[in-house]
């Protein structure tokens, strides 16, 4: 939870280098993630000083950083909710380090970052991260970018999550730890800030339903906000675990009610 709080996007980046037991443990903590995933998603660490890279520029939105994450995903295993949870997992590890990171999805030279990852015909890349520390003063950019995004806010509890019994927004009392676990998920990143998640509390099971934004990132050729919901579900069930917790995700085959602009995703059920 700590790290969820503490986690923000960082685009301005100082020259401090990462130190290689740093490096070792963000690599290890990769490759198990990667393994829990039997090997659908890749998590390499490209270094744009490697001369043999090519230029992996971001249109000058991240400044200095000289790592990042890549998020590729082999074809036949397009699970970007998947995605979304696990990339997550490294982001939330990284914070842990004390590393600064920033979740991009649109504003980087994909293919150049394709060809520096060694991106096979089999794989897509879908998304990367740099990582580094953060400079205290942000570019131009960072600020413009933050801005256009209102990414100091959020949604209020009440616009976000539902009581099922009455169709209310959900009364936070009683909730107990569930009341945190909404709140990590509120206060998650999201695509341009969207936050495009709602979830309905029926009795002890969360139904999470994905209102998407209409007409956005129509350029990219995947369901960006798929990766949103795959960061709320790991914002969610991390929470959960902490105070010992274990439910599971399920799709349910049931007739679940959503509304209008609503679609629904999982459920996580105790
Ligand atoms: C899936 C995803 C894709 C994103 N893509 C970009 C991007 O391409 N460029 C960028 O500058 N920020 C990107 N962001 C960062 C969001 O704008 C940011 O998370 C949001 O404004 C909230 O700010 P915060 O992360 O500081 O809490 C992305 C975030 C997510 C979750």
């Amino acid at each position: 939870m700590k790290n969820i709080e503490r986690r923000k996007s960082v685009r301005t980046y100082s020259e401090k280098e990462i130190s290689l037991e740093i490096k070792d443990q963000l690599e290890q903590f990769i490759a198990k993630v990667e393994e829990s995933y039997q090997g659908k998603f890749r998590f390499p660490i490209i270094d744009s000083k490697d001369s043999s890279n090519n230029k992996i520029g971001t249109y000058g939105v991240i400044k200095g950083a000289r790592y990042f994450v890549c998020g590729i995903v082999k074809n036949d295993a397009m699970d970007l909710i998947e995605l979304g949870y696990s990339f997550e997992q490294i982001i939330l590890f990284a914070t842990s380090l004390g590393l600064g990171t920033c979740w991009l999805g649109g504003t980087f030279e994909r293919s150049n970052f394709a060809k520096s990852a060694n991106l096979t015909q089999e794989e897509r890349f879908i998304v990367t991260t740099p990582i580094g520390y953060e400079k205290s003063d942000k570019s131009l950019t960072e600020i413009a970018m933050r801005k256009l995004a209102k990414s100091d806010s959020r949604k209020d509890w009440t616009e976000l999550f539902f009581d099922g019994e009455n169709s209310k927004p959900l009364d936070r009392k009683g909730l107990g730890v569930f009341a945190e676990a909404l709140e990590m998920v509120r206060i998650g990143p999201s695509a341009s800030n969207k936050q495009p998640w709602r979830i309905v509390k029926n009795a002890s099971r969360y139904d999470f339903f994905l209102e998407r934004t209409p007409d956005y990132a129509k350029s990219l050729n995947f369901d960006i906000q798929l990766i949103d919901m795959g960061i709320a579900l790991c914002h969610f069930e991390l929470t959960l675990k902490e105070q010992g917790l274990e439910g599971k995700l399920e799709k349910l085959s049931a007739n679940i009610p959503s509304w209008d602009g609503s679609e629904y995703i999982l459920s996580w059920i105790l």
